[in-house]
């Protein structure tokens, strides 16, 4: 006999199959909030391809201002292009857990949304460039040089990050791993739509209100799941959560305000860089915040979040950059961390 153990000629049913088990053979219907989203993530769907490119007149930039622009994308896209594989492994883990079929559905849209955003980045820095690849791209003034440092650290840590989530997905809970989610769905409706508010170029504000509408679906995938798991979490999972809530704090602030050195392993001129690239883009007509109102927007967005987990009396840890209070955290790793934008 083949070393293949056989078991249709000794028994009448198949044994038992051992868990966790790549996929369900079962659609159960649970949580409708969770349909909706997804029916509504089909109406909404939108092609970054089809925006009103045509309208973007790049000869009225200077070249500093497209590459200051360029670079803005760039960083965006340090955390959007890492969006679609980082679902899709969080997509397989609710088939390997069974998860209802809305949850299947609501990250399998998720994860179609972050492709869209990361195309979008790549159509953008193409265009500005005229070059697919801002590492590979040669600068043409000395902001863009500086920058293209910048872009090339920004990478290094980013990739950094994609190891540890790897590491991370396994270990978690999905109740665990939605916290992460949340922290960041909430910092990106928050962004995305102040870069609407603010930009004037028609293709960029279309594009930053799709993506704001999009991170907002997000968003209420997150709540629903949480409003269904959490509560009953345990007290081991809240420390979990307290601690990712830090670890994504350190993680997102380099989009949304400004990376932290303790964390992000980045060179002295970084930050001085990517501020005057933001002026510039800013005098330019595209809306990037200042270093002010990110401060009080991220501040916002984590005021939000705290609401949430007080709801479910999870600790919340101490974000002193903002002038947040709680626990202190002070072991965030790189393998801890779970964040996504
Ligand atoms: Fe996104
Ligand atoms: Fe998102």
């Amino acid at each position: 006999m083949s070393s293949k153990e056989r078991f249709a000629d000794k028994m009448e049913f198949p044994p038992e199959i051992e868990q966790p088990n790549v996929y369900p053979l079962s659609w159960h219907r649970k949580t409708e909030k969770l349909q909706e989203v997804w029916e509504a993530s089909l109406r909404e769907y939108w092609k970054p391809e089809e925006l009103p490119w045509d309208t973007l007149d790049l000869d009225s930039y200077t070249w500093e201002e497209r590459e200051c622009i360029a670079y803005w994308w760039t960083l965006l896209s340090v955390f959007d292009a890492s969006a679609p594989p980082v679902f899709a492994e969080a997509l397989i883990k609710t088939y390997e857990v069974h998860e209802e079929d809305p949850v299947r559905k609501c990250f399998f849209s998720v994860t179609s949304d972050e492709q869209n955003h990361e195309i979008m980045c790549g159509l953008s820095i193409t265009k500005l460039l005229d070059h697919p690849d801002p590492l590979t791209y040669e600068p043409k003034t000395d902001i863009g040089r500086r920058l293209q440092k910048n872009a090339k650290w920004l990478y290094f840590n980013g990739a950094r990050y994609w190891n540890g989530y790897k590491t991370a997905v396994p270990k978690y809970d999905l109740a665990v791993l939605f916290s992460s989610f949340l922290m960041g769905e909430i910092a990106a409706a928050t962004i995305f739509k102040q870069m609407y508010e603010n930009s004037r170029e028609p293709v960029f504000k279309e594009a930053f209100k799709n993506i704001g509408r999009d991170e907002g679906r997000h968003m209420a995938i997150c709540m629903a799941v949480m409003e269904r798991d959490y509560p009953g979490i345990s007290e081991e999972h809240k420390a979990i959560v307290t601690k990712q809530i830090r670890a994504g704090y350190l993680f997102l602030s380099a989009v949304l305000y400004e990376p932290p050195a303790d964390f992000w392993d980045l060179p002295s001129d970084f930050i001085a860089n990517q501020r005057e690239a933001e002026e510039i883009a800013r005098n330019a007509g595209f809306g990037i915040p200042t270093v002010e109102a990110k401060r009080e927007n991220w501040r916002q967005a984590i005021i939000n979040l705290k609401g949430v987990l007080d709801h479910y009396n999870i600790p919340f840890p101490a974000i002193p950059e903002v002038g947040i209070t709680g626990e202190e955290i002070s072991d965030v790793e790189m393998d801890d961390i779970i964040p996504v934008f």
